[in-house]
């Protein structure tokens, strides 16, 4: 379960050009659970993901992994956190392009505090749940947008962390290609995963069981989809 409570962000605190980018933020993410969260350009969408993904800090408020508060936990232990309790799926796919599929996918096993000796299996396991293991030894600049797509969720997934984050994951895909996507997230939430996704399209937003609307750094709407 992830809790964040009374959560501000600001970026350039005490200068000139502070900017609040999240107000006051209080929000509970159940175990298994898959929500959206909308809003427009600027809301605080992508600052609140980043947040959850113990990728960038704020000024105010707490925020709790099952039960254990994340300030508390040392530089060391939020980038353990961040390896293998959540899987990040960065907007730009952040890959690196001129290594293959199967080397981005191996890459967060190389960080993990338990190392595997079978490290190249699990990558390509990963692989295989988004459909991409013909793809391992292809480099990822020679790759479609769908299939970086799907190696950036492998890379993510590789772990086994419990919380999925993916800011608009769908973006840049056509509507098939993002529709083959959405399926991916749903089958890796009907194995128990716990999944986030930041999109612009509503059409996606209401695939997901809960769809929360953020304005102006606050949440305007929580609404739970049947
Ligand atoms: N590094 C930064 N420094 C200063 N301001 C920032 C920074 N990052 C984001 N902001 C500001 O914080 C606000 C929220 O940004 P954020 O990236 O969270 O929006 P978003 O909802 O993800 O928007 P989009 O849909 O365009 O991706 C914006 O007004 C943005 O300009
Ligand atoms: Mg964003």
């Amino acid at each position: 379960m992830i809790e964040i409570n009374n959560i501000t962000k600001k970026y350039n605190p005490n200068k000139s050009n502070e900017f609040t980018a999240l107000k006051e933020l209080s929000l509970t993410f159940a175990d298994g659970e898959m929500t959206a969260v909308i809003g427009k350009s600027g809301a605080g969408k992508s600052t609140l993901l980043h947040i959850l993904a113990c990728i960038d800090g704020y000024q105010q408020g707490e925020y709790k992994i099952d039960g254990i508060l994340v300030k508390k936990f040392s530089e060391c232990d939020l980038a353990h956190i961040r390896n293998e309790k959540i899987g990040m799926v960065m907007q730009d796919f952040a890959l690196i392009e001129d290594f293959t599929a199967l080397e981005n996918v191996m890459l967060p096993l190389d960080f993990a505090q338990k190392k595997k000796s079978n490290r190249r299996e699990v990558a390509i396991n990963a692989l295989r749940s988004v459909g991409m293991e013909k793809y391992a030894n292809n480099y990822v600049n020679k790759l479609s947008g769908g299939q970086k797509q799907r190696v950036a969720i492998a890379r993510a997934i590789v772990n086994n962390p419990g919380i999925i984050l993916a800011d608009e994951p769908t973006g840049a895909l056509d509507s098939k290609t993002a529709a083959e996507i959405m399926e991916v997230f749903k089958s890796l939430n009907a194995d128990g995963k716990t999944i986030i996704i930041v999109t612009h399209d509503i059409g996606i937003a209401n695939q997901c069981n809960r769809v929360i609307e953020i304005s102006d750094g606050v949440i305007i709407s929580d609404n739970k989809n049947n």
